[in-house]
């Protein structure tokens, strides 16, 4: 099957392609470090053409003080606007390119920070965390994720697009080590660790 793969260049979207790739798909990568935006509409749909699926990974996060924290999560360089513009714009962009290219099904990557309970954020309401705890999203990065699930449910239910969210804690490699989890550059535990924990993926 041809899979497109927004942010196949990250961290988690190179593990997707190669899992993908050693899987027997063919993978189109679309990613701004190859000069693709999920914010062109136009392009997504030309290079979802033929798919049998997307996993749209491409997202930033908005700024975090704490270096620590920083580790976690997506590249950090986003004002909230461009936060916004790529996780929740993208995302419409991305449904939008399977709808009309007759993608049958899409893999959205959420986050855990939807919950709200993360960091100090909040506490859970109870444990263990499953799809109906309720979503508590603070910041730019967690409403943008909380939307674009949000926009996923409305598309399944509208034009019966398969999507599944998944909603990852913290991802580390020994390119991007994550402090606390492991790795050759594991220091310490984080203090106040916003992407840490888990949670089971949430599908429409
Ligand atoms: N890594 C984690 O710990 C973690 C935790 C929870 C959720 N996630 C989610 O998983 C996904 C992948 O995360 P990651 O850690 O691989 O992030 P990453 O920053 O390593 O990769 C994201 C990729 O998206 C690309 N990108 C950014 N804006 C784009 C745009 N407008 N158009 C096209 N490409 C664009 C970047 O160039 C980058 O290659 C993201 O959606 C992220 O929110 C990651």
């Amino acid at each position: 099957m041809r899979v497109l793969v927004t942010g196949d260049r990250g961290l988690v979207g190179r593990a997707v392609t190669a899992a993908l790739t050693s899987a027997g798909h063919r993978t189109v990568g679309f990613d701004l470090m190859d000069g693709h935006d999920v914010c062109d509409a136009a392009g997504l749909e030309r290079m979802s053409a033929g798919c049998g699926g997307i996993v749209h990974l491409a997202a930033l996060d908005e700024p975090v003080d704490d270096p620590g924290l920083a580790a976690f999560g997506p590249v950090t360089t986003g004002t909230d606007t461009r936060v916004f513009e790529t996780n929740v714009v993208g995302t419409s962009n991305v449904l939008r390119a399977a709808e009309r290219r007759g993608v049958p099904r899409v893999v959205v990557m959420s986050s855990v920070d939807v919950l709200g309970c993360f960091g100090g954020r909040g506490r859970p309401a109870y444990l263990p965390l499953d799809d109906r705890h309720p979503a508590r999203p603070a910041g730019a990065y967690a409403m943008s994720k909380w939307l674009a699930e949000q926009m996923c449910q409305v598309a399944t239910a509208a034009t019966g697009l398969c999507t599944v969210c998944l909603r990852p804690p913290g991802g580390c490699s020994p390119s991007r080590p994550t402090p606390g989890y492991g790795g050759p550059a594991a220091t310490s535990p984080p203090s106040n660790g916003r992407r840490s924990g888990s949670t089971a993926p949430s599908s429409t």
